[in-house]
């Protein structure tokens, strides 16, 4: 076990995600402020709050707040539409201040990650963190974009591995670049163009191992040839399941478009 592991949520028993955050988070420095959307039945607030004991934490959900919520000191819930992007502009603007670490773990839909990303990202700060948590829903194969996206609909998965690919070449982005991911109506140029500025490091991680517990029957017993498990699921090692990106926000534009 580590300081990082959320053991009572998916996060850790079936994405793995824990050791991928607890790396970045380490780089972090000190963490005052926290958003995270998607709150469940609050088991990544527990998480979030064990980690940084002082840190202010407002959980936005589409839910008003449950009673199985964690409350107390530096806890805030908030009622917003992830699918509402001037509701969620509004929601930050009253909000007002500077976060240093975002979790967005909402409703997955491609739409979603894309408004939430556009609309919060300014509102990190220099050398915080934007974590696009189940990002496999924004993979073209994936049901959750085949079910809610036309085919060919540039979103976050794209433009992220995009924004990638041309830090890793050492290249600037490329007015045809920001033509294309904006063709689709998830992002504007203008998003496209400021998400690049602000944006100075993408990692992007893909589970490529067992997880630790069946999400459909919680055991581990798994069948290591077929790579399901005995219940029957099947354990996802090379589809689009559990990708997630942390993204570090720069001190300065990160790039141009050349
Ligand atoms: C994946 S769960 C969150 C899990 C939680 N972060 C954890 O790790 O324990 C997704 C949450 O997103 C919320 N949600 C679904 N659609 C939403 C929307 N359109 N806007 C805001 N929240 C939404 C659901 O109510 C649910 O609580």
């Amino acid at each position: 076990m580590s300081w990082c592991d959320p053991v009572d949520s998916d996060k850790h028993s079936w994405h793995r995600y824990s050791r991928f955050y607890e790396r970045h988070f380490a780089t972090i420095g000190a963490v005052a402020s926290i958003l995270e959307y998607g709150v469940l039945r609050g088991a990544s607030i527990r998480w979030l709050r064990r980690m940084f004991p002082q840190a202010e934490i407002v959980g936005v959900d589409i839910l008003p707040q449950q009673p199985e919520w964690p409350t107390g000191p530096g806890i805030t819930y908030l009622t917003a539409d992830q699918g509402d992007r001037p509701g969620i502009s509004t929601m930050l603007q009253t909000l007002d201040r500077r976060f240093d670490l975002v979790i967005e773990d909402g409703s997955h839909l491609p739409a979603h990650q894309a408004n939430c990303l556009a609309e919060t990202f300014p509102w990190l700060r220099a050398g915080g963190l934007y974590v696009l948590e189940d990002l496999q829903t924004s993979h073209p194969q994936h049901s959750l974009y085949r079910t809610h996206c036309a085919p060919g609909t540039p979103d976050s998965l794209h433009l992220l591995l995009l924004l990638e690919h041309r830090r890793a070449l050492g290249q600037s982005l490329r007015r045809s670049d920001v033509e294309g991911i904006s063709r689709g109506g998830l992002f504007t140029q203008a998003d496209v163009g400021r998400l690049a500025e602000m944006i100075a490091e993408v990692d992007v991680f893909h589970r490529a191992t067992m997880p630790l517990r069946c999400y459909a029957c919680g055991t581990d017993d798994f069948d290591f040839v077929a790579m399901t498990c005995r219940c029957g699921a099947d354990l996802d090692i090379v589809g689009p399941d559990s990708m997630t990106a942390v993204l570090r926000r720069g001190p300065a534009p990160a790039r141009s478009v050349t």
